[in-house]
């Protein structure tokens, strides 16, 4: 059999690219340098299942549930009304799995507008009517995150919803204060349940925000894997005894019964305990290095303009003030300079570095930039194609920016093109809702131009990638503030998640006759 995916990955592995990416762990640098020699090496004698000696997941009692009680002291020393759940299928299933136990078919459910699709999703399976807390989000399309009066306005004004939940820190690295929120939450009997996907680093440093752990949240959700060294899917649940009692307990473990695989794996929960391992014995001083590191990394940039993130491990640069778009360039920085950013959007780059990162390769990356500045790029007449040295020996068909390439998989970078600055604003208001999302996924859909779709019931997710906020979800009414952006979004090439219309010239809406 061609393996093509063992093949491409060992490409990528060989080529030894410098990593602004997650998994947290950037290709093992950090375990495989210390110790564990024998994991890599064996890697399949650590993949195991339910047998005499080893444990059950769905109902730990032995080394399981050490484990998980051991990697809560390291994690989180001063939270001891807190239980560590380990997940072997990303915060994706401890979201679901907390949101299904806390709610009743139909209950009424207060969510930020950015919240991830697992969230949506829950919304979908339990029938929930979702009130949404607008996002606020930077012209550069970095996601501020959500003002605390906003969620406090939305309590009180459903005072019968059953769960609240937060996304804290955004994807971009970005906090608001929850203490408020959760207060009034709970003030009101309602659960409250933090996406802190992106945040399992912060008690790494004082530099951080503190996790809602700290501040009396229901449950808490992390991915390990994102920000610290572990495998992918690697995530963890903590959920507050305080507020939990016994009997909830068991409802949320019949819930990741329904969510979760019933078949855990062993390689992701070892690579757990070698992380927390990790964090324990070197993960202050890695972080204190890594934070310098950044310091002055950031300091020498000089022709770059860097969006202040409340995490400063997430470093977001503007390029499309300087003439290149953000996918351009971060296509420029893998194919030239071997450096792969986390994501891009049309306005720059962002950058994810974990505790895995060294000084070299903020080195490599300025080095890059540098580059790019000296190599005059920025100052590129918008009518003319900069021949750059050839490197890459294509010139099929043009991309949406500047750079030529043949297509997403080859690295076939021709010539470079000034791209246009474009303002592009997310739509402010969040629709109207006609039907619920259960409802309007059950509907039958029909497929419409979407010039003709206004005021008609959308019955997809229109969701612009990045930044991953859904614009409208099936149910909402559309606008045209709503077609407008899709229009516009055609244009510059943005991906857009959830439009079966790969064009995005036809829109599903449900069908009302
Ligand atoms: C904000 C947020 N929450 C949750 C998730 C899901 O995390 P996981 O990949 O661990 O399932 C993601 C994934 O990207 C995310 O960005």
């Amino acid at each position: 059999m061609n393996k093509t995916i063992y093949d491409a990955v060992k490409k990528i592995r060989q080529e030894n690219i410098v990593s602004f990416h997650m998994p947290g762990h950037k290709y093992g640098r950090l375990p495989r340098k210390i110790e564990y020699q024998e994991f890599f090496s064996d890697i399949y004698e650590f993949d195991t299942t339910e047998i005499y000696g080893t444990d059950n997941l769905h109902n730990p009692k032995s080394i399981i549930k050490q484990s998980q009680i051991n990697s809560r002291k390291v994690l989180f020393p001063e939270s001891d009304n807190y239980d560590l759940i380990y997940l072997v299928n990303g915060s994706t299933c401890g979201i679901e799995s907390s949101i299904f136990c806390s709610v009743k078919k139909g209950d009424k459910i207060i969510l930020n507008r950015g919240c991830h699709q697992s969230v949506y999703n829950s919304c979908l399976v339990s029938d929930l009517k979702p009130i949404f807390v607008g996002e606020n989000i930077s012209k550069e399309g970095v996601f501020i995150g959500v003002e605390e009066r906003e969620y406090i306005e939305a309590i009180e004004n459903n005072k019968d919803a059953s769960v609240v939940i937060i996304t804290r820190p955004t994807y971009y690295g970005m906090v608001f204060d929850v203490e408020n929120i959760i207060a009034k939450a709970h003030e009101y009997g309602m659960r409250v349940i933090v996406d802190e996907a992106h945040g399992a680093h912060f008690n790494l440093h004082d530099i951080f925000p503190k996790s809602s752990v700290y501040f009396g949240a229901d449950f808490v959700i992390q991915s390990l894997h994102k920000t610290l060294p572990c495998f992918t899917q690697a995530s963890v649940l903590l959920v507050n005894r305080d507020r939990i009692n016994r009997s909830e307990m068991g409802k949320l473990s019949s819930s990741l019964n329904i969510f979760e695989s019933s078949s855990p794996s062993y390689l992701l929960m070892s690579s757990i305990e070698i992380c927390v391992e990790q964090t324990e014995k070197f993960g202050k001083k890695l972080m204190e290095d890594l934070l310098n590191n950044i310091y002055i990394f950031k300091r020498k940039v000089k022709n770059y303009k860097i969006f202040e993130t409340s995490d400063p491990t997430k470093i977001f640069i503007n390029t499309i003030d300087k003439g290149i778009n953000g996918h351009d360039f971060a296509k420029l920085l893998r194919y030239k300079y071997n450096i792969q950013v986390e994501m891009s959007n049309y306005s720059g780059i962002l950058m994810l570095c974990s505790i895995c990162n060294v000084k070299k390769d903020f080195d490599l990356l300025y080095d890059a930039m540098n580059d790019i500045v000296e190599k005059n790029m920025f100052t590129l007449n918008s009518d003319d194609n900069y021949e750059y040295d050839g490197f890459f020996g294509y010139d099929e068909k043009v991309n949406y920016g500047g750079v030529e390439d043949k297509s997403v998989s080859d690295d076939g970078i021709k010539s470079l093109k000034k791209s246009k600055k474009i303002d592009l604003d997310f739509p402010s208001v969040i629709p109207d809702r006609r039907l619920s999302p259960r409802d309007a996924f059950d509907a039958t859909k029909v497929s419409i131009d979407i010039e003709k779709s206004v005021g008609k019931v959308c019955g997809e997710f229109i969701i612009p990638y990045p930044p991953g906020v859904c614009i409208i979800a099936p149910g909402e009414i559309i606008s045209e503030e709503i077609i407008d952006f899709i229009v516009k979004a055609r244009e510059i090439n943005m991906e857009i998640n959830g439009m079966l219309s790969s064009d995005f010239s036809k829109i599903q809406i449900v069908d009302c006759d």
